[in-house]
């Protein structure tokens, strides 16, 4: 049996000079055609404009049209953002084994995980070329104890940074509540207790034609805010049936929506299918922030969305069901949630 040591992609991808073929995606799924970026990119919002009304119209768009946009002047410092990428990329660059002790500190396994490929790595028919480290991180503090203590000062710093995305989502959440006409605090509490990170570590790839880093994916959350490397090209939209580059744009967050807001939104805004590939030079590393709900939580179109003119199309369930079904069914989820 492989351990997870031997498993990480950034452990042995250095010495091979080939994909090896359990990496190999079948021909319908490999990257392909992307068009050039220049000809159209998601849309960029200044979330420090002073005309308020326009902005919340102007982010109310991009996420019933792409369900993507990246935002600038969010009001975390470039510093803070910087600190934290270096973090990250030196967690990821630390011994395998150091790494696979930092996240073995809750004795359940559930708090902290490391993990290669997708979450299912035994599930994945063909596995992806990224190594993942992701842990709640509310900002209570709580499961704190289970975080990495490597590098030195990663609970300071990814304390912080969390901390500051709390807000900013909170914040994102409150305009696209104003644009939709729910109350601001629809999202509070409950809708938004439970932050996780999530940080992806792509290696370079010898054919990267031939790998995903990232399946064709919606989030399973309310919104996901992303702090991408700042040169290194990888994620990708589907829009209209082509693939978009989502282009690093710096000190700028890449905000989009997830299928839970599709929910409750009714189907208003869109939780986009997105995808990460690989490219031969550089090792890329993003940190996503996920919003999830409790999983008590019962999720389902807000009354305030729907009326016998536009009917709720999505079921109730609780966050937990959700999950649920979301890993069981894969891509298929969005038929198992419509009523
Ligand atoms: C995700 C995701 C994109 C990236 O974590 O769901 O889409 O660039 N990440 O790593
Ligand atoms: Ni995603």
């Amino acid at each position: 049996m492989e351990t997870m040591e031997q498993r990480l992609v950034s452990t042995w991808s250095n010495v091979n000079s080939s994909v090896p073929p359990s990496y190999v995606q079948p021909l319908e799924s490999r990257p392909g055609k992307v068009i050039s970026p220049s000809s159209r990119a998601i849309p960029l919002i200044d979330l420090g404009g002073h005309d308020r009304a326009h902005t919340i119209i102007h982010i109310l768009n991009a996420s019933q049209e792409y369900g993507f946009f990246q935002v600038v002047n969010h009001g975390v410092s470039k510093d803070l953002m910087d600190e934290a990428l270096n973090i990250f990329k030196e967690f990821h660059a630390m011994a395998p084994k150091e790494k696979v002790n930092e996240c073995s500190k809750d004795p359940n396994g559930i708090n902290c995980k490391l993990y290669t490929s997708s979450e299912n790595y035994r599930k994945d028919a063909i596995q992806y070329w990224k190594d993942t480290l992701t842990h709640p991180c509310p900002p209570s503090g709580e499961y704190m104890e289970y975080w990495p203590q490597k590098p030195p000062k990663y609970r300071e710093v990814v304390g912080k940074y969390t901390q500051e995305l709390n807000k900013l989502g909170l914040k994102i959440l409150e305009m696209l509540c104003e644009g939709l006409g729910l109350n601001k605090g629809y999202f509070c509490g409950e809708l938004s207790e439970n932050p996780v990170i999530l940080v992806h570590h792509y290696p370079p790839c010898p054919d990267p034609s031939l790998t995903l880093g990232l399946a064709k994916h919606r989030d399973p959350n309310i919104i996901t805010i992303l702090l991408q490397d700042q040169e290194v090209h990888g994620l990708q939209v589907l829009k209209d049936d082509q693939w978009i580059p989502v282009e690093p744009i710096p000190n700028a967050f890449v905000v989009n929506i997830g299928l839970i807001l599709q929910i409750i939104t009714n189907g208003k805004l869109l939780g986009a299918e997105h995808r990460v590939v690989t490219n031969s030079k550089s090792a890329r590393t993003s940190i996503a922030y996920f919003i999830y709900p409790s999983f008590s939580k019962i999720i389902e179109p807000a009354k305030e969305l729907v009326d016998e003119i536009s009917p709720p199309i999505y079921k109730s369930m609780s966050f937990g069901e959700f999950r649920k079904k979301f890993y069981d069914k894969g891509p298929k989820i969005e038929q198992v949630l419509k009523s």
